[in-house]
Order: C-alpha cells, then structure tokens, then sequence
C-alpha cells in the first residue's frame, strides 16, 4: 500500500473514531462555522492550530505559509484576513510563530533559494530593523530564535497597518491582535504582544474612514 491510500484509510479510521464517540459530530460539524480566532502561522508541519490548543474543527480559521508572513500584497492572505474579520467576525487575530523556524533561518544564510528568494526577503527586512541587537548575539541559534520573535512583532504591526484591522477597530473596536511564538521543545504557546483598538499606530500607517463606509461593513 502507497503513503497515500494509507493515508485515506487513516481518514476512514479518524472519520469512524468520530462518530463512536459522538454520534452527532458532523451534524454538529455540518452546521455553519462561528470561529473566534484566525491563526495566522507557519507552514511547518509540527505546529498544527487545533492539536496544540486543544480546540475542535469550526473553532479556529487558520492561514499559514512560510514564517506566518503578513505581506501586505499578498492576496491569499489579505482575503483570508478580511474574511475572517467582516464576515466571520473573530474577535482574535493571532500571528504565531515558532522557535527553530527553518524558513527564518534560511533567511539569515546567503544560500540562493530561487522563488523562495521574494518571500524570504521580508524576514530580511526584519532583520534589518533589528541588525544591531542580532549582530551581536554569537550563537546562531539563539539569534534565528530572537529573530522568529521579532519577526511575529513585525507582522502584528503589518496587521494593524491594514485597512482591514483599521476599519474594524474603528467601527467594532475589535479584533484584538496577538503575537505568540510555539515552543517545538515544550508545547508551550508564549504571548509576546497584544494590540487592541486603543493601539497607537504611526500617524504614517493610519487611514480615515467616513461613516459611509461603516455603514458597508459586513
Ligand atoms: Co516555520
């Protein structure tokens, strides 16, 4: 048997398992999606949302890519993120990133990745704001850890620089932002900044909103 029929009968297995131990379970996963959270992480396969929080499907709407980006070009994730906060109307937005992040570190090498190349260049922007406390940390580890930090600040600022989270603030005084880093080596999810609506954003970075397009908001 191939990787992938055994993967199908694991579903078959999951699906069973399910309905022994709650018979109304996709019933209840039938009805329409009322999550309170959007995750916003890394691709990595060892930090799945549900598994680490313990939540059930339908409690979290979930992005990731390489290094939980918040690109502000990036369409994928802009239309996942004004989905989630108009339509959907979670209440948290979380960046979480995580220590030993291959994609972060590979943007501290020179190694040419091709395509990858684009992506990674925003993690070298970050590291470029904070050249001067990386530098000086020897041990290589250590300083794509600090980075991965860092790096979840910078995208919480990316969100509240966008017209999505601005608008939403401003008409709901909601979502609140996090930014959490996932620790490969104890589960452990740790909270290194929070933003609500009274967040002071760099007057640059601010939009204005008339009453009309409130009006519009789902
Ligand atoms: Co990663």
């Amino acid at each position: 048997m191939d990787d992938f029929q055994k993967l199908l009968l694991q579903n078959k297995a999951w699906a069973q398992d399910q309905l022994e131990s709650d018979p109304t379970y996709f019933n209840r996963l039938a009805e329409i999606q009322k999550p309170e959270f959007l995750w916003i992480g890394c691709s990595d396969s060892r930090v799945p949302a549900n598994e680490v929080t313990y939540t059930e499907p339908g409690e979290i709407f979930v992005h990731r890519n390489i290094a939980n980006m918040v690109v502000n070009t990036d369409l994928n994730m802009l239309s996942v993120l004004q989905y989630a906060v108009e339509v959907l109307k979670v209440k948290h937005v979380m960046v979480v990133g995580h220590y030993g992040c291959g994609g972060v570190k590979a943007a501290t090498t020179n190694q040419n990745f091709g395509l990858l190349n684009k992506w990674l260049r925003n993690i070298k922007d970050v590291y470029r704001l904070h050249k001067n406390e990386l530098d000086i940390i020897p041990d290589i580890d250590r300083r794509v850890n600090r980075l991965v930090e860092l790096n979840v600040i910078e995208q919480v600022y990316n969100l509240a620089k966008t017209t999505i989270i601005q608008k939403a603030w401003h008409f709901h005084q909601r979502p609140s932002l996090h930014g959490c880093v996932f620790g490969l080596d104890n589960g452990i999810l740790k909270e290194l900044i929070q933003l609500d609506h009274n967040f002071q954003l760099d007057p640059l970075y601010r939009y204005e909103f008339s009453e009309k397009e409130g009006e519009t908001d789902s």
